[in-house]
Parts: C-alpha cells; structure tokens; sequence
C-alpha cells in the first residue's frame, strides 16, 4: 500500500477506503499497515534521494560561480525597495551578518533602520518583485489546479530546484491542500502521520468539487492567495512579498495574513495569543526546560488564526525538517525549512472547534485513554522503594483521590532499560499490592538501550545488535551516544524499522512479566544526548552536507547534533537529518503498539517528544517545568495549544519539577493540576518532597478538594475524552473556542474550559484569596455556592479560599457526575448524578458516554452506552442512544438543577408523586438525592 495521492483514476476507491466509519477505526491492523507502508516508500526514497543528492552536490560549485555573475541591478531602488515598510521587510540575511555588498550580492535591498543594533527590523530584506520562479504553464483540474515553474535566477542558497510542479486540491469542502514539489526529483515526505488524501464525499465525478476556497495564482511568478469565498476574506497570500526560495536545504515561503490573532505553532514556551513581533518559533525537537525562545521537545507546524469577523482557520505545514517559523507586524508569517518540500492544508473552520474537527481528520483524531488515566497521579525522581512505599501510606491516609504510582529511573539497574535495581527488588510485589487495591502503575523506559555491558548479559542490546535495529554510524554499527546509562554508552532503537516493532514487543513483554506495569512514560526521545552527534564525532562521508548546512534555524546550541545524535545517521526510513522530528512519535506508536498487544487493554503512553499527529497514539506532559507562579500560568497555556495539536491528554508536572515548590505554590498547583486532562505530581531528584502529606495540611486540603471534584467530574470529563475521538473536540480549551466572537476572550490565558461547560479560574500569583474572572455573555453558577451570575461579558472578583478554585458551570448544559471515591475502580462503582445549569431559556443538555473503560476498539466494536439528558419546561428527561455495554448496572441517584426560583409544589416521577426532594432558597438549587433509576431506562422527572 503506497501514501495515497489524488489521481483522477482512483478516488474513488480511495474515499470508499476513508469512508467516515473507517476513518474513525483506530485498530492496531492499520498502524502496523502505516508503519510498513512507510517504511517501503522511505526504502524508495531513501535511495532516491541519496542517489540525486550526490549528484546535485557537484553542480553546487557551477551554480555558485554563475550567481556572482548574474549579480546584477535586478530591481530599482525606488520601486522595489523604498516602497516597502518596516513591518513588510522580510528577511533576505536570516540568521547571517549583511552588510550592503553581501546583501545586494543576494539582489536584495539594503537599508539600515537607525543605529539601534537591537532593532528587529531587518537591514536586508527582498525587494517587491523578488521572484526568481516564472510560470510555465497553469492547467485546471476537477478539484483545484496544476501549475509548473521553473527557475528563472540562481539565489545564493545551494542546490535551487529547477522546476517545481505546485498541485492544489480541494479534499473536502473545508480543507484545501497546496503541495509544491521538485516536478523532476523525488523529495523526502514524512513517513507518517498518513493523511487520507481524498475525502470527496457526495460528489459527482463530471462535476467540479464545490469548495468554500478560492485561490488565485500570480500570473507569471509563484505565488498564491488563499481566499474564503463567502466572505472574500484572504486568508494566506503569499503573492508579490518575496522571497519565495526552493533549494535543497533552504527552502522559504512568506504570505500576508488576515489578522495577528494566531496560535500555535510549536512546542515553544510562548504567550496563548503569539507575539507578531519579530518572533522566531524554531521547531527541532530538543531536550531542555521550557524556556522562551528555545526550541522545545516536540514539533508541531500547524497554527489557528482568528478573524476579525470571529471566524477562524487554520494552516499545517507537513514537513518534519528542522525549520524556523518567523512572525511579523505586517502581520505576516514565514516558513523556512531544511529539507523536505512545502505541503500545506487549510482548514475552513468557520469556528475555531471546526478547525480543530478538520485538523485532527487530517492528523489522526485523539486516542480514548484508559478511564483510571483520568485519576490522580504521583511521581518523583529519586526515591528507594522505601520512600515509595512511605509516599503511597501517607497518600492513602490522607484520603487524597488518586489512582497511579509511577516510578521514574531510580527502580533501573545501571539505569539501564528492562532492569530492576537491587534496592527495587520489591517493586513487583508492590505493583501487585498496587493492583489488588484498585490501583495502577507506569514505568519510565527511555529510547536509549545501554551498550556496554558486558557482552552477553544485557539482552536488550544483544538482541538489538542481532536483529540490526540499532540506529548506523558510517561504519553500519550502532551509533553510540551517552544518554543516562552508567557504563557509557547509549544505542538507539530505529523505530521506522519494522523489525523494530518485534524488537520492541518482544522487550516490553519480557519485562512486563517482571513488573507488572499498566502504562510507559518515554522519556528522553527527541531524541536526547548527553553527547554531541556521537562518541567518535560524526564521521560520515559528506557529513558536513547534513550536520552543518548553509541555513541552520535559530536552535538552542547552534548546530544540528547539539544534545542529540548525527544528522547524517541512517535510519531505515532515511537520514535522521529529515525523521529527527519524528524520532518521539516513531517511539510513541510502536510503544502503544506494543503494549496493546502485550496487556490486550488500552495503554497509558505519555511521550515528551511529539509531532503532529501524536495523539492518535498517546498522550503528553509538558516537561522539565519549574516550580515558579510564572511556570503555573503558563501551564495553563500549554494544555490548551496541546488540545489544539490534537493530543488532549496533557498536563504539566503539579508543583513543578525543576527547583524547590513552595507551600502555597504546591497549594494552588494541586488546585489547578486537579484540572488538567493529565493529572500528575512530579518532581526531580535535587528537589524535597512534594506530594501533598509531605507539605502539610493546606496542600493536603487543597490537592484533597479539588481532587474530589475531579473524581465526581470524571463521567463528564471521559464523555469529552470520547468526543474527541469521534468528533475532534478539544477536552480542555480556551474561551475563545466557545466565544469566537467575543473579541475580549482571543487573549485569556489564565482561565480555561473543559469542554463547553466547566470554567476553571485558578489563582496564580501568591498571596490572593480572590480571583479576577472573565464571564462572557451567558449565565453561569458558580459552583459552590450555585449561585447565578448572568453576565453580559465583563469581569467579577470572586473568592478563592486558600483551599479552593473557583469554577464556574455554564448555563445550558447538564455535567454527568458519579460520587467520588478514592480510585477509580471504586468510583466507576458509585451511582451516578447530574448537575443540570439552565440557561436563561431554562434548557439544558447533556450526555455521557460509558464503557469498561478499558478494553480496546471499542467504538468501532459499538461496546459503549451513549445516553442524552434534556431539561425542558421544568422536565428532565433522558434517551438511550446506545446501550452496548451492559456489565454494570448504572443507577442515577443524585440530580442538583440549579437556577430554580421557587421551591416546586409537585414533583413527580416516571408518572408518580415524588417527595423526597429538596430545596435550597439561598442556592436556587433543588436536589434530588435518592432517585435510584436506572440509566438504561427512558425516565421523566418533571414538577410545577
Ligand atoms: C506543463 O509544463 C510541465 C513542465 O514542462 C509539463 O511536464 C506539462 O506536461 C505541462 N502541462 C501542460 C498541460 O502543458
Ligand atoms: C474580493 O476582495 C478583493 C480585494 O481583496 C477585491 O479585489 C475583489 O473585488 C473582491 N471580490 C468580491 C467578489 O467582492
Ligand atoms: C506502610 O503501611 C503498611 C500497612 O499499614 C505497613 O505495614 C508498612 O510498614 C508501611 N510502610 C512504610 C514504609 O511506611
Ligand atoms: C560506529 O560505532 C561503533 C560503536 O557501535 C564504533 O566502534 C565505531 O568507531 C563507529 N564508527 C564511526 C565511523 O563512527
Ligand atoms: C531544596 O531544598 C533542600 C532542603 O532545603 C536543599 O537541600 C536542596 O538543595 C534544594 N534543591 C534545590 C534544587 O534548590
């Protein structure tokens, strides 16, 4: 099976392929067709590429001597150069020093803005006609156009292609897709994640695709303009600004865009709304604390803009190479990549959640994790087990909800993966213990297996070297860095390999029957090196070509190989220079996979590095973060823009990893962390304890409260999870994706929702015992005190005890709740409530989707209950939508409506008087408590 394309032959084929119930499968046949697949069109490529690049290397030298030569006045001064203002100077000197000659060497415009050596403008920029691609020839197909160009002027970047073929094509109505490719060489393309190509639903095959896109094509140069039809909006124009450029290793387009509310675009520490200011997003996975303007561990070239009408769109870039996404006041957006061609998808929107739905179509929608993933989690790096143990008693005797005990490296012997340490010899029986009490755990496993042990005692590498899966240094052995093993060398698995796949399993399980662990946490797979490229200093024919190319983005360390391994290493899908990117997410499917199989259950995966794509597979936490208020705040940026990248099971380390935590830090984090999608304390090694006995009773309250709420939101907050596999929603989001058109919420990123419903407003700064909130235009109950605020946008002050964090519910919605308890196995086992806030029309709605919580495929096996709640005229009622799963048996026994003016004179239930309610006139709340129904029957609970 090759990387579907569009041919005017098979789509049809192919759209019956990608019919709507196959797109949603998420079965494991299909990623072992996905690995395979990629790994025979990389074999292809891989040779391919190699063969022209050796061959395009020796007519580098021709190519550099003709372009001093055609150094020439290609532009007048005045029209081209004068013209263009301070906020539309793109740069044509990135990352280089210029002065006058070597900038119009480049046929570029020179012009010194001050003295001031900090002004971010640049000096160099691309005259208004710059364009060294002219139009051969444009021809219009059913669902977009074709259109060639050939180079018409040399640059001074290496290796220009010579004829680019740009393809349009409308996939659906909502997502337009523009590759532009070397029209007589193959590029390297990422092997995964598999995008289905063509989705053309409903349409006849004489007539063209009706599409909400325009474009329009400059007519003799390259350049387009990407327009919404219906409001003639132009969403991306990247006609007459310059510096379109498509070399070998440099290749750069800019466009003009609507407006400078844009998101995304990472991992990269940055604000919610990105700064337009001269800002470099630089994507080359790396291992090192977040940090502004240091590249991060994961790459996600996608960002989402918002409207000045309040709609939305959003644009990918499928491309794995390190690249530099630059953003500027025009406002306008630049994408300048090393390798791999421009392959780019719009997304229509018109609401930013539809950006997001028609994203995670393209990317792969959000795995359903594990119910018990949803409960609290506790870690710490260096710990014995008798420190483990201790944490674990006084957790539980502190009556704090919490489901998960992991263990990082200390329970490794050597450090080394697949080991247990003499002094964790007792960690299988406290796994059992663990499983016996309801309890889970994850171990941590690095990509990285120890390679000097004595031969014949670490099977790991034995094996590895046996089968050939190894990562290849020049010579065709195993590349050999340093990572955390003692004994000073490191090997890394190629997980684009197939035989990697076996490999991989066949470890895991042999170590499973060891500890029997229920989830992994991979660690360290940027991959991270605590050595540059390797031992022996990357030595490979032509090594320079992909460890120091002419254009390196701005990537902390400056080179390539800095903290990782060699560029110019082989992988069995081609040079780690093009899968760096996606050497995380190789790691994330296989580990999945394997596990999958191993427990014949859905796995907990956390992966640090990410691509886009990630969370079809696994989940995320945000990494080495510090215990500080600003590191607090920012998390709440980060869980949303992740949710945005189509991996909602996110969350930062609670209290902070990096650096000591403070008590009323630690208090108002456990707060907040009680909130995100993935909720885990963790914490280093250099660092006292933070789990929340060892800080005393406040952080004991406050992680004990807010945790409780979490146990009992947790149905509503599973039914968000099972949205996002079959819808693509978000589970946590800002408010601007409810309130687009609220222009006051595109910045807000110190509150966020789950779901539509619950807002969460943290304290963030220390010494506060009352928060600002933003309430846009709606009625919303404060949740304690279920007292209404009917809002028409503005902001309130609102307490919040040292203990507690505020939330808000939402009118119009219904939340599915069930009594909480301490684990999730004993919670999945209480009854189950509801939580109806009218909105000012007195209706509200609601579902909850339930299963197991644990088995595999089960939407495509249709072994879920999906259940619908109403509230109407006083009346709340229910319908069954599915009832597959029936090994439990659910009984409704608490509803609380809120918004209730008056106490109701007669209740009554599935036709009968019911007394048993109770209102509150100071809460405006009614509360039914022991309505013992059943949730599989149609049920009527209505009053006057
Ligand atoms: C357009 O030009 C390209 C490159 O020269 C050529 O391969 C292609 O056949 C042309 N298409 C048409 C419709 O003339
Ligand atoms: C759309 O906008 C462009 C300028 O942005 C304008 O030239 C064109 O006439 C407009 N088209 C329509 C149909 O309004
Ligand atoms: C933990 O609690 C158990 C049972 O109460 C007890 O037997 C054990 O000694 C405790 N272990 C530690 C390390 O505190
Ligand atoms: C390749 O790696 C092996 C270790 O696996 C090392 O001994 C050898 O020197 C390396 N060769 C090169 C050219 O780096
Ligand atoms: C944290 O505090 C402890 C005890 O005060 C100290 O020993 C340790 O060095 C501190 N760690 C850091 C990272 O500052």
């Amino acid at each position: 099976m090759l990387k579907k394309e569009y041919s005017e032959h098979n789509y049809n084929s192919i759209s019956e392929d990608y019919s709507d119930r196959n797109s949603r499968k998420y079965n494991f046949t299909r990623i072992c067709v996905i690995l395979a697949t990629a790994i025979i069109v990389a074999v292809c490529l891989f040779k391919f590429v190699n063969h022209f690049r050796i061959a395009n290397e020796e007519e580098s030298v021709i190519i550099a001597e003709s372009n001093i030569l055609s150094k020439n006045s290609l532009y007048d001064y005045n029209d081209t150069c004068a013209v263009v203002s301070d906020d539309f100077k793109f740069d044509c000197f990135p990352r280089g020093k210029s002065d006058q000659q070597s900038c119009e060497e480049r046929n570029c415009c020179w012009a010194p803005t001050g003295n001031d050596s900090d002004s971010l403008v640049p000096w160099c920029y691309y005259p208004t006609n710059y364009n060294n691609y002219k139009v051969v020839n444009i021809t219009q197909s059913r669902n977009g156009l074709i259109a060639y160009f050939n180079l018409s002027s040399e640059t001074t970047y290496k290796e220009n292609i010579k004829l680019l073929c740009m393809d349009v094509s409308y996939h659906t109505a909502q997502r337009l897709r523009i590759k532009i490719y070397d029209a007589e060489n193959t590029r390297y393309e990422p092997p995964y994640p598999e995008i289905p190509a063509v989705h053309l639903n409903n349409s006849k095959i004489n007539e063209p695709l009706v599409s909400d896109y325009g474009i329009v094509v400059a007519e003799n140069q390259l350049g387009f303009a990407v327009v919404r039809k219906i409001d003639n909006v132009t969403l991306f124009d990247s006609r007459n600004v310059g510096g379109f450029i498509y070399s070998d290793q440099f290749i750069q387009i800019s466009a003009l865009l609507p407006t400078k509310y844009i998101y995304g675009i990472g991992e990269q520490r940055a604000n919610l709304m990105l700064d337009m200011n001269w800002k470099i997003h630089t994507l080359f996975n790396h291992d090192s604390p977040p940090t502004d303007n240091v590249n991060g561990y994961g790459a996600h070239p996608f960002y989402l803009m918002m409207e000045k009408s309040g709609k939305s769109h959003g644009v990918f870039l499928f491309n794995s190479n390190a690249m530099d996404v630059v953003l500027q006041p025009a406002p306008a957006i630049t994408f300048r990549t090393i390798g791999g061609i421009l392959d780019f998808y719009y997304f229509m929107g018109p609401t930013p959640a539809d950006v997001i739905a028609q994203y995670t179509e393209a990317i792969g929608r959000p795995y359903l994790p594990p119910y018990w993933s949803l409960g609290f989690h506790l870690c710490r790096f260096g710990q014995t087990l008798n420190q483990v143990i201790e944490v674990h008693n006084r957790t539980i005797n502190a009556g704090i909800p919490w489901d998960t005990h992991w263990n990082d490296i200390d329970y490794m012997k050597n450090r080394n993966d697949f080991t247990l340490s003499d002094n964790f010899s007792g960690l299988p029986g406290y796994v059992e213990y663990l499983h016996k009490i309801g309890m889970h755990h994850v171990v941590i496993l690095d990509p990285g297996v120890s390679s000097r042990e004595p031969k014949g005692t670490y099977p790991p590498y034995d094996d590895g070297l046996k089968q050939g899966i190894f990562i290849k240094n020049a010579t065709g052995l195993p590349l050999e860095g340093q990572v955390w093993n003692k004994d000073g060398g490191t090997v890394f698995p190629d997980f684009t390999n197939p035989k990697t796949v076996s490999y991989w399993i066949d470890q895991v399980s042999k170590y499973h029957q060891v500890v029997a662990f229920d989830g992994l946490w991979i660690d360290m797979n940027e991959p991270s090196n605590f050595v540059n490229g390797d031992w022996q200093g990357c030595i490979f024919n032509n090594s320079d070509h992909w460890e120091n190319p002419q254009y390196v983005p701005a990537i902390e360390g400056g080179v390539l190989n800095y903290k990782t391994i060699c560029m110019s290493a082989k992988q069995h899908s081609g040079l780690h220079y093009d899968l760096h990117n996606l050497y995380g997410f190789s790691e994330a499917i296989t580990t999945q996979f394997a596990l999958s199989i191993i427990t014949s259950m859905r796995p907990l995966v956390i992966s640090r590095s990410s691509f886009a794509g990630l969370g079809h597979f696994t989940g995320h936490w945000t990494g080495d973060v510090y215990s500080t208020w600003d590191d607090l705040k920012q998390s709440i940026t980060d869980i949303v823009v992740f949710n945005m990248f189509g991996i909602p099971l996110v969350g930062a380390d609670i209290c902070g990893f990096n650096g000591n935590t403070t008590v009323e830090l630690c208090s108002r984090w456990s707060q907040l962390g009680a909130f995100y999608p993935f909720s885990r304390n963790h914490n280093s090694d250099d660092c006292f304890d933070q789990d929340p006995v060892a800080l005393g009773a406040l952080v004991v309250n406050s992680a004990r409260k807010a945790l409780t709420i979490r146990y009992s939101l947790l149905p509503y907050l599973y039914s968000l999870f099972w949205k996002a596999q079959i819808d693509g929603e978000t589970v946590a989001r800002p408010l601007f994706f409810e309130y687009p058109s609220d222009e006051n919420t595109y910045n807000i990123d110190t509150q966020f929702l789950w779901g539509p419903a619950l807002l969460i407003s943290p304290v963030l700064k220390e010494n506060q015992e009352e928060v600002q909130i933003y309430l846009p235009n709606d009625t919303w109950y404060d949740y304690y005190s279920k007292i209404a605020i009917k809002s028409n946008g503005s902001t309130y002050t609102v307490a919040a005890p040292l203990d507690t964090i505020p939330l808000s519910i939402r009118g119009g919605y219904i939340l599915p709740t069930q009594d909480p308890s301490t684990t999730t196995t004993l919670s999945r086992k209480n009854p189950f409530g509801l939580l109806i806030a009218p909105n000012v029309s007195g209706e509200a709605y609601g579902y909850l989707f339930w299963d197991d919580g644990k088995s595999l495929n089960v939407w495509e096996n249709g072994m879920y209950n999906e259940i619908h709640f109403k509230y109407q005229s006083s009346t709340i009622t229910a319908e069954v939508v599915t009832s597959n799963y029936l090994d439990e048996r659910l009984v409704l026994q608490n509803i609380t409506v809120f918004g209730i003016q008056a106490n109701p004179t007669s209740v009554i239930v599935n036709g009968n008087a019911y007394q048993n309610f109770l209102y509150n006139k100071t809460e405006q709340a009614l509360y039914f408590q022991t309505l013992n129904l059943d949730l599989f029957t149609v049920f009527n609970i209505t009053w006057t």
